[in-house]
């Protein structure tokens, strides 16, 4: 969740490392920190709680140096502060530390330094590693980081510099992402890719056990236990510029405003129209295992759960296999029964999910298939799944997802049209929901057209405390993301239901300063859901309806373009994310950077 960036090589180390910590501040942004090897030898540290502004305030003119590493926070162990900021460097200021991650014994650890001596800056768990390497009495740089590894239990992607060893930065993963950069005669060594793309696109990406050494002109890998590993650099394929913001004013703006690019690009080059079905290159899973299929099991956190939701309804819809969506946070720690017959997908964004992982990891000691539906090529979830769907939404940037949400669903599709046209589903049901697909991105446009009104109905509704958001079967996970989007960067109370339960309990709640928000596509349920408003109605609630024609019964609607009805919930979610949006602006938030949140939750 926080974001790690190092460099070695000739170039002043310090506006680097800072332009590099921007990029990575999505990922965490309550305190940050930078640490150089200064030009007379010794480490030099400046820590600064809040942005990376504050820190780079800081830092004094006179701090050159060309080699450094340094981390953006999001706090688990210790407060917000400028000594639990990283880097942790031990008591002589020999050795500097930056931790993504958790050391679960952490506090066995500090108690056994504790009782040694050692004393103590911060409250977090990663100082321990600091603290381990410093007394390591091994001869090398790599075998004490080694050592001190040995020790810990726990999650860590470390980038680590010793004053007695200035030609090198060492890294080294397990659980928490550590990429290489890979230059002319300079290095870089970077939680996510954000952090070093502008300057080189030949990236290593480290395994879970896999420590690096990092030299100006040379960099090794190894697993911790010291055998060599080979690490071919491959090309990045995402532009620089995708971390721009690109003429918005926002992240989220730019990126609700791209999806209509974004599922022009999970659509490209899968559909097959000769046979009305979809190819997917990585699914590794033939005709034969594909009619084996008995259950799917969709496992996915916060909006990727929600996307989930809705693409186990198109695999029960088109593929009329049963399927649902899970927490994958909740599912690996009920001991789940796990079936051979059953088809698992996990759902990330990142792909760094912690939970995720664990769940896949969990269900492949068990023997289960699993496969992913992924966004970041080559992440975590990517490479331990058998196989799946890229979701090729380009990077997204703002700590809510929208673009990574829509092309998410989308790739769902995809596979739930793959597997029914493997199954029962007919030539003319394959072709009707290609046809629908491709309408998806000129629909989308239309859409982000209405987006004056939609600011016109946000300040309307920004007041609002509480808000209640209904659907019903296909339109619940809608409410639910939107519900979510809203909480997220508003931070406006929201409640979603199905419209069908609202009556057993939540109509307590529906009063004039109680909002609802409807969906209410124009499907066989649009009846029921009619029904729902007009139980709100008549206990005085105002509803603002997303739907295909106008609603008598609402105060207002958003107008969203009709597609086929199983990929109706792709386009009705899209306004809901505008509303989110100026409703958050209306009400002055930090939309980009929410409070409490982060990008990647690679912690449990
Ligand atoms: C909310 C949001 C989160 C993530 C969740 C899982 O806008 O983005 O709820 O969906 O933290 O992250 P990924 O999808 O990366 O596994």
């Amino acid at each position: 969740m926080c974001g790690i960036v190092g460099y070695i090589g000739k170039r002043d180390v310090a506006p680097l490392l800072l332009e590099g910590l921007q990029r990575l501040e999505y990922r965490g942004y309550d305190s940050a920190g930078i640490v150089i090897a200064g030009k007379s030898g010794g480490l030099k540290a400046v820590k600064a709680k809040g942005r990376v502004r504050e820190l780079e305030a800081r830092v004094p003119k006179r701090f050159a140096g060309t080699t450094g590493i340094a981390h953006t926070r999001w706090a688990t162990h210790g407060a917000p502060s400028d000594v639990n900021a990283h880097p942790h460097l031990d008591t002589e200021g020999k050795v500097a530390v930056v931790h993504n991650g958790i050391v679960d014994n952490a506090s066995e650890l500090r108690a056994k330094l504790e009782a040694d001596g050692v004393v103590f800056a911060s409250e977090t768990d990663s100082e321990v590693i600091t603290h381990l390497i410093a007394r390591s009495q091994a001869a090398s740089l790599e075998e004490k980081v080694r050592e001190a590894l040995k020790v810990i239990e726990g999650t860590y992607g470390i980038a680590v510099m010793h004053a007695d060893f200035p030609d090198r930065i060492v890294a080294a993963r397990n659980g928490s992402p550590v990429v290489l950069g890979i230059g002319e005669k300079e290095m870089f060594v970077a939680s996510d890719v954000a952090a070093l793309i502008s300057h080189t696109r030949q990236v290593v990406t480290l395994d879970d056990g896999e420590m690096a050494t990092l030299k100006a002109d040379d960099f090794r890998t190894y697993t911790t236990s010291g055998t060599r590993t080979t690490a071919t650099p491959e090309t990045v394929e995402w532009e620089a510029a995708s971390y721009d913001m690109g003429g918005h004013d926002t992240y989220m703006h730019k990126e609700i405003c791209e999806q209509p690019d974004a599922v022009d690009r999970v659509l490209r080059g899968r559909i097959d129209d000769k046979f009305s079905t979809v190819h997917l290159g990585g699914l590794n899973l033939d005709a034969r295992e594909a009619r084996g299929i008995r259950r799917v099991k969709i496992l996915g956190c916060g909006t990727s759960y929600h996307a989930g939701m809705i693409g186990a309804s198109l695999v029960e819809g088109l593929a009329r296999i049963p399927a649902d969506s899970e927490p994958a946070s909740e599912f690996r720690y009920r001991n789940p029964v796990v079936d051979p017959d059953t088809l698992y997908i996990a759902v990330s964004q990142s792909g760094e999910t912690y939970d995720v992982l664990a769940a896949v990891q969990e269900l492949k000691r068990k023997g289960a298939r699993v496969l992913g539906v992924v966004n970041v090529v080559g992440s975590a979830i990517a490479r331990e799944t058998d196989g799946g769907v890229y979701v090729h939404a380009g990077p997204e940037v703002c700590v809510v997802s929208t673009k990574c949400f829509t092309n998410t669903v989308v790739a769902f599709a995809l596979l739930a049209l793959h597997l029914g046209r493997i199954r029962d589903l007919s030539v003319a049901d394959g072709k009707r929901i290609i046809e629908g697909l491709r309408a998806l991105p000129e629909q989308i446009q239309q859409i982000l057209a209405q987006e004056e009104d939609i600011k016109k109905l946000a300040a309307e509704y920004a007041e609002a405390k509480s808000m209640m958001f209904i659907g019903r079967v296909r339109g619940y996970p809608v409410a639910l993301e939107a519900s979510l989007k809203l909480k997220e960067i508003s931070y406006i109370h929201a409640e979603a239901y199905p419209a069908s339960e609202l009556k057993h309990g939540p109509l307590a709640l529906i009063e004039p300063a109680m909002p609802t928000v409807a969906i209410v596509p124009d499907d066989s349920l649009l009846e029921k859901n009619r029904a729902a408003m007009e139980e709100i109605k008549a206990r005085s609630g105002r509803i603002l309806a997303v739907a295909h024609r106008e609603q008598e019964k609402a105060d207002h609607t958003i107008l969203v373009p009709k597609n086929e009805d199983e990929l109706d919930p792709i386009l009705m979610g899209i306004p809901l994310q505008l509303l989110a949006y100026h409703t958050a602006l209306a009400l002055g938030r930090d939309i980009d950077k929410p409070r409490n949140l982060a990008k990647s939750v690679t912690v449990e």
